[in-house]
């Protein structure tokens, strides 16, 4: 690589870009990025033009030398790109909304990126991401992709399978959550901390934890029983666990899991929020509109401290980890999603997984597990069955194939319900399912 680097980020009017420029700043005697292009959509320009200005302000106040380009030009910012790093949501805020209101109203989970949600996540997604690849494939061979946008597991098996791009990884803030909230808990250095993950994106487990090489698993297992102790996100309420079923499972569940192992609970506390004010899209919506008025503030020269209030955190410090170990092959240890290639046995060779990996200038090498304990494997099989099913169908669209994915999903009790509400979904989100056109009546 080239002295510099040159960064594409797409989607870069998202409010969590002033996290990545925060990141690039601290980093840049490590990692000298020489350009940032944020690139976003018609629709989201005057957002783009409000974060970039922030961005430049925030590279000009730092004293760092990175050059920020806006552009609503996606193939042209793509040119002789090093890296480029995905955070777009194909719909805004409105597609969440209707992601998790529509199962809510039929009485299932309504979550962004798992169940119902994630799936029509996916099928808006996946399209928009291969255009992408087949764009890097002219523009920037070489570059790596690095890939945020949820649902980040399904999106990124999508490049995996069904694109020429190889240079891919998934990344999610849950790993460095789940090693923060150790560090938090037992009162130590983060660097102390190191987790062994495997598993899929928003379902990865910690098979083992330690600090300083000492196993600590059975110590954080028993502290997270408590709902005050509880490791989670600004995302996702934190209820607790029973005390023996989490000893019993002996692994360290990740705060998505709460959707799986607590579905009714959780079923009726989302439940309750959208009667009383909103899904989380409307949380999310409030919070983004708070912090856009700050970011026009033309005397805001960093990331303001409300934008911890979204779920997104340590995403900078993830993000510029995973790209500074890449460029300098590090041969670090980080949990990213990437080929499976047998690292576990019970999930498909192509797949993609969540897991532990070296990262090296080659990419990442998971570290083989083997099986997952027989206590999560079906459930994690049965997750990577719908999402490979998930996949298929964003391809294809073709009705059939997005109704198996939907009943197959864990958190829909029938093929009615599905079919109730996959009908309901395709019709809420037609303008960004192209590829349903021909097949909306199977
Ligand atoms: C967590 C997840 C992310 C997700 C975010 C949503 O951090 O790991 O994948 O994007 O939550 O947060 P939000 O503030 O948008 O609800």
């Amino acid at each position: 690589m080239k002295e510099g680097l040159k960064i594409v980020t797409i989607g870069g009017g998202s409010s969590y870009t002033p996290e990545l420029i925060e990141g690039f700043i601290k980093y840049y005697n490590e990692l000298p990025v020489r350009e940032l292009w944020l690139v976003d959509v018609e629709e989201g320009k005057e957002k783009l033009e409000v974060v970039g200005n922030l961005a430049k302000r925030m590279v000009e106040k730092a004293g760092v030398p990175i050059k920020i380009h806006l552009t609503l030009d996606r193939k042209e910012a793509l040119k002789s790109a090093d890296f480029v790093t995905t955070q777009f949501r194909v719909g805004l805020l409105e597609a969440r909304m209707k992601d998790e209101s529509i199962p809510l109203k039929h009485g299932v989970l309504g979550q962004e990126t798992n169940g119902p949600g994630g799936l029509f996540k996916a099928l808006r997604t996946i399209p928009v991401i291969l255009d992408i690849c087949r764009e890097m494939e002219e523009v920037c061979p070489n570059a790596w992709l690095i890939n945020f946008t949820n649902p980040a597991g399904m999106v990124t098996e999508a490049v995996l399978r069904y694109s020429n791009i190889d240079r891919v990884v998934g990344l999610c803030n849950v790993p460095i959550g789940m090693e923060m909230g150790v560090a938090k808990l037992l009162e130590v250095d983060p660097d102390r901390v190191r987790i062994d993950f495997a598993g899929l994106n928003h379902m990865v487990y910690g098979l083992n934890v330690f600090v300083d090489g000492v196993s600590v698993k059975d110590q954080v297992i028993s502290f997270i029983n408590d709902p005050k102790k509880s490791i989670t996100m600004q995302n996702i309420h934190a209820m607790g666990w029973e005390p023996e079923f989490l000893k019993a499972l002996d692994v360290f569940p990740c705060p998505y899991h709460n959707y799986y192992y607590k579905s009714g609970d959780m079923l009726e506390k989302e439940l309750k929020n959208y009667q009383e004010g909103g899904t989380r899209a409307e949380v999310v919506k409030k919070l983004e509109e708070e912090l856009f008025e700050l970011y026009r503030d033309p005397h805001l020269a960093i990331k303001p401290p409300q934008l911890e209030k979204r779920g997104g955190a340590y995403y900078s410090d993830a993000a510029v980890r995973l790209i500074h170990s890449m460029y300098t092959d590090k041969c670090d240890i980080q949990a990213v999603n990437t080929i499976n290639k047998g690292a576990i046995s019970s999930i498909p060779f192509d797949s993609a997984v969540e897991i532990s990996c070296i990262i090296t200038k080659d990419g990442p090498k998971p570290i083989a597990v083997g099986d997952l304990p027989i206590q999560v494997r079906g459930l994690v099989q049965q997750v990577k069955s719908f999402e490979r099913v998930a996949i298929e169908a964003a391809i294809s669209g073709d009705y059939a194939t997005a109704l198996l994915a939907m009943t197959i999903n864990p958190f829909v009790p029938s093929d009615r319900v599905a079919k109730v509400i996959l009908d309901e979904m395709l019709d809420a989100h037609k303008e960004y399912l192209p590829q349903f056109i021909n097949h909306r009546l199977g």
